[in-house]
């Protein structure tokens, strides 16, 4: 595994695999990576198959945060990173700086003006426009055939792809399913800030997003399936529910009929960490 520190040795890097027919396929992360990470890795290599190349990268993504203590708090754990991505047979790993990635005076940003209206988009004003900014970045520098993301983050797997088709970049976006504990709390690099009381509490979320999943088969309406939901998770301590909502999973947008395919959605906060899950329905 080569572990590269700026754009101009990536470039270099990778050079060989520019007009041949390899695949490349690219997983971005912001590291502190756990089981949810290695999945996107092991689906990388998956599609790569064996003579593919697979590339990650860790950067912690200074302009997708909207608040300056998440960015500051934010786990940092290069070391342990590097030899899960060696473990996950990644072929590269591009670990740029900020002032590599960022020109002093840049004034270019991609800015998704439908789906980033509602959950996350709604709650972390200008924090898409930072993950789009900085996804079509990676994606100019490593020109991937593939990347791989994950559902966890299913808005921002939404808009990725609506970035893809609108900008015309010439790559395959697959979603991977979201890793859970086994007590059903989604893996998450912001679980290691979770108090005793709150990290015993917070599966509560998961149990929630399954019970509103058989209530939406057995016909409840999408109004009573929110209210119940939004008291179990009042109920298990959590500090306050940032959005819980139902939506259309490929628009993002508020539902018209039953039919539509559907998300349940919710970002909770557990003390001060912010915690999002979502079940298709
Ligand atoms: O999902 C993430 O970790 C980040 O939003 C991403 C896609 C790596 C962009 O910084």
């Amino acid at each position: 595994m080569q572990i590269v520190t700026s754009k101009d040795l990536l470039r270099g890097a990778l050079s060989k695999y520019r007009g041949s027919h390899q695949t490349v396929v690219f997983v971005p992360t912001m590291g502190a990576l756990h089981e949810g990470h290695r999945t996107l890795m092991a689906k990388a290599r998956q599609i790569a198959g064996e003579d593919g190349v697979v590339v990650a990268s860790i950067f912690v993504n200074p302009i997708q945060f909207d608040n300056p203590s998440d960015l500051s708090s934010y786990p940092r754990t290069m070391e342990q990173d590097l030899a899960i991505c060696a473990n996950e047979g990644v072929n590269y790993v591009f670990t740029p700086s900020a002032q590599d990635m960022y020109a002093d005076q840049r004034s270019i940003i991609i800015d998704e003006t439908s789906l980033s209206g509602k959950l996350c988009g709604a709650s972390r004003p200008g924090h898409f426009a930072g993950v789009c900014t900085v996804v079509a970045k990676l994606f100019n520098l490593v020109q991937p055939t593939d990347a791989v993301f994950g559902k966890k983050d299913y808005q921002q797997l939404a808009i990725i792809r609506r970035m893809v088709r609108d900008l015309d970049f010439p790559i395959r976006i697959h979603g991977a399913e979201i890793v859970r504990h086994e007590d059903g709390l989604a893996y998450s690099s912001r679980n290691v800030r979770l108090s005793e009381e709150n990290r015993a509490a917070a599966p509560v979320l998961y149990q929630t997003l399954l019970e509103a999943k058989q209530q939406f088969a057995e016909g409840k309406s999408l109004d009573e399936i929110k209210q119940i939901a939004e008291s179990k998770i009042m109920d298990s301590g959590a500090t306050k529910i940032d959005y819980l909502e139902i939506v259309n999973r490929e628009t993002m947008q508020e539902p018209q009929s039953k039919e539509e395919p559907l998300l349940m959605a919710l970002a909770v906060f557990y003390g001060d960490v912010r915690l999002i899950d979502n079940i298709e329905l």
